[in-house]
């Protein structure tokens, strides 16, 4: 038997231990390791029944996600769950920490299953472009009824034991030692009697899933899983579950996981699955790196940005304290924190009492002094290098020794800010993206100096506030920013050729992005891409870069806060306007750009290639770490659909050859300034490899 499996019998009960760290992922010496141990329990006259337990920190976490890629062991994992139903004596799951996927579809192959209070259980394949593909689409309808496995199933929610017991999932709650009390529950099962309860073998409650709710389910699905190809499939193996019958529904679940698998979503949702694992370790400060205590906080500026990043560490039960220049701004902040927790009060996400405890975590102060204390302090000031130099001047003068100093700014030069203290080992970046309260996204910024330990405890901080942290090095604009402004910039310019703004964000919008690039100017601020522009010190000289941006800004067309920009807006419903490409015609003809007819396959290339393009600069400049880390930034900060994988991913399966053909096209008809394929590109096109590849031999 494998290694990974222990086999033990205690008075008549065998208990089979998976023992498979980290997270006992059904790799193929697990799945084997089962399979023999079931064999054993059959001819084992010794066993009357079977505990199923794992040692270590959790039960089975799911499929090994690593052997997708490869080629299939026997015995797979439906065979598996499949073996563990037919064994003629009563196995009985025993559950800790979390079952998930074809952990959970083993557990639901066993005749009975028990849990501690504090498990979890879910089926999440569908955060990797996958459906329960080990019979879980089929038998978590019949333990949950068809809605409820639905639900779990479309939206991968893991569930607490005692929510698993409710509906059906588990039968019996086990307090204290699990493995004692499951072999004492398998041993009351056989004195009493009990069946072998066979899952597939059971009806599915579909009373509440009839045709008209299949109907509504996938119109709401194609707004909210918009563009993503697993949710559809799920649905479909639950209507073969009540359609057909178990043999032939489950033919149709294999079949649906085949495509899944295969597909390029899959691909990309798994490679961000190890990404966002990946990003979490920097190369040069290691796991043992202690991190600072970081007991309170500090926010410099109560606007929209600062309001929001200390809504972050007030949710985390973490004291803010936010400073404003004057009584009246700092009352606005507050006003604005205040609202923004009474609408969760008013869609039931808190209670009336938790908004009260919030705003209690908050010490609002004119005075720089009240900041002593703090042991993290984020400026949010005005994104301007002489205010940001003041600040931290001011910072260095009253900050204890030892805290951190740390600056949003989304594009300067971190360096010059760290220069203006005594203690550039204590500053970094923190970077959060609006609304800062909501999105997932903190780029880390190591400056020059920045000590290992700060880094360590920048890292720890983001997953503390529940943000997906990725660390970056110091340039202008840093990734995220740095790699949005050629996006940006070919969406000015395609304007100015003639193409309608609203058919630029339909086109990236159908390809998957959250909004359009005009529609993203327009709720940031025009005005704000304008300052970004200016403070950009080695812009390279061309008067039709981002030419739009400036004239609707000087105009006073700053976007939707302005209710026009480059649409107009009723409400905040905007419009397209004729008015903006009479102005783009206009410039054009003064700039002599020539109006072209633009495909939708080349305004998608000349968005992400150029971005692309743009990457495979930051990669060999060293400013981010990895492909992945690229990737990660743009799924969780950019609106960039996972199932693209982040742009990165997506040229690695459009392949760097053809994306450095098409630099190539684009650099004949604009030359060099902006389309010059970077080295790494052309390096990588060569040799007919991708990123990953490269990346994979630098480790
Ligand atoms: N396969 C392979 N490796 C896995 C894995 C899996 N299913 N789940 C986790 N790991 C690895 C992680 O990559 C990580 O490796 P690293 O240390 O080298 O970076 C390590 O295990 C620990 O994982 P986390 O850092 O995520 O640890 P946490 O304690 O934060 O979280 C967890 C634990 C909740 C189990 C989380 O890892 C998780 O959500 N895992 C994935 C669960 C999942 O998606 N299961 C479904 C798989 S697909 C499937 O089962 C298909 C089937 O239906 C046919």
């Amino acid at each position: 038997m494998s290694d990974k499996i222990h086999y033990q019998v205690e008075d008549g009960i065998a208990v089979i231990t998976i023992d498979n760290p980290p997270v006992n992922a059904m790799s193929a010496a697990v799945r084997q390791g089962c399979w023999d141990a079931l064999e054993r329990l059959a001819a084992d006259a010794s066993a009357r029944a079977a505990v199923l337990i794992c040692a270590g920190r959790t039960f089975i976490a799911g499929a090994d996600i690593t052997e997708f890629d490869k080629p299939v062991v026997d015995p797979w994992l439906p065979e598996v769950v499949e073996k563990f139903e037919a064994a003629e004596k009563l196995v009985v799951a025993a559950i800790h920490g979390a079952a998930l996927g074809g952990g959970l579809e083993t557990a639901m192959g066993c005749h009975y299953r028990c849990a501690v209070p504090g498990a979890r259980m879910g089926l999440p394949e569908v955060h990797l472009g996958l459906l329960p593909g080990a019979t879980g689409t089929q038998r978590l309808p019949r333990l949950a009824g068809a809605r409820k496995a639905l639900d779990l199933m479309i939206s991968g929610r893991q569930i607490n034991a005692k929510e698993a017991l409710e509906a059906g999932i588990i039968e019996k709650l086990i307090d204290g030692d699990l493995r004692a009390g499951a072999i004492a529950w398998a041993r009351e099962l056989l004195d009493s009697g009990a069946p072998i309860k066979r899952v597939s073998q059971l009806d599915i409650d579909a009373s509440d899933a009839d045709t008209a709710f299949f109907a509504e389910y996938e119109q709401n699905l194609a707004r909210k899983a918009r563009g993503f190809f697993a949710p559809g499939q799920i649905v479909k193996c639950v209507q073969a579950a009540l359609r057909e019958p178990y043999r032939e529904a489950l033919a149709t679940e294999r079949r649906l996981f085949n495509e899944c698998k295969a597909s390029t979503h899959s691909q990309a949702q798994r490679h961000l699955f190890f990404a966002e694992r990946e990003a979490a370790k920097i190369p040069d400060v290691p796991k043992t790196t202690p991190a600072r205590e970081v007991n309170n906080v500090a926010v410099i500026g109560a606007g929209t940005m600062g309001g929001g990043i200390a809504m972050n560490f007030v949710n985390a039960g973490i004291p803010v304290t936010l400073l404003e220049v004057d009584q009246a701004g700092l009352e606005r902040g507050l006003g604005v924190i205040r609202k923004n927790y009474s609408i969760a009060v008013d869609k039931g996400r808190m209670r009336a009492a938790q908004l009260e405890q919030a705003m209690a975590l908050l010490s609002p102060t004119t005075d720089y002094a009240d900041l002593a204390a703090a042991d993290l302090v984020i400026e949010v000031v005005f994104e301007n290098m002489d205010i940001k130099k003041q600040v931290f001047t001011r910072l260095d003068e009253v900050c204890k020794a030892g805290a951190i100093l740390a600056s949003n700014t989304s594009s300067l030069d971190l360096n010059q800010i760290a220069a203006m203290t005594k203690r550039p080992e204590d500053v970094i970046g923190m970077h959060f993206f609006a609304p800062a309260n909501i999105m997932k996204l903190l780029e880390i910024v190591r400056g020059e100096h920045t000590a290992g330990d700060v880094i360590a405890t920048a890292m720890a901080v983001a997953k503390r506030i529940r943000k997906v942290g990725v660390l970056v090095g110091v340039c202008f604009g840093f990734v995220g920013n740095r790699m949005f402004f050629p996006y940006i910039r070919e969406a000015q310019l395609m304007m100015l050729e003639g193409v309608p703004p609203q058919r630029v964000d339909q086109v990236a919008f159908d390809w998957g992005m959250a909004m359009g690039p005009h529609a993203v100017m327009d709720l940031s601020g025009l005005d704000i891409f304008y300052k970004l522009n200016n403070e950009w010190q080695d812009r390279p000289d061309d008067p039709v870069y981002c030419r739009m941006t400036s004239v609707l800004t000087e105009m006073g067309r700053l976007g939707q806060k302005t209710g026009a920009g480059t649409y107009r807006y009723e409400g905040r419903k905007a419009m397209p306007d004729s008015q903006v490409m009479d102005i783009a015609r206009r410039e054009a003809q003064a700039l002599g750009v020539k109006q072209l007819e633009i495909s939708d396959e080349e305004i998608i290339e000349r968005l992400l290639y150029s971005m692309i393009n743009e990457g495979a600069r930051v990669l060999a400049e060293g400013i981010a770490i990895r492909p992945g880390d690229i990737d990660v930034i743009f799924v969780n900060g950019y609106g960039m659909p996972r199932y693209r994988g982040g742009p990165m991913k997506y040229a690695d399966m459009i392949g760097p050859d053809k994306i450095c053909a098409a630099v190539e096209k684009y650099r004949a008809r604009y030359g060099d300034l902006w389309w010059t394929p970077a080295p790494l590109l052309e390096q990588l096109a060569r040799a007919g490899s991708s990123f990953q590849a490269w990346s994979e031999q630098r480790k």
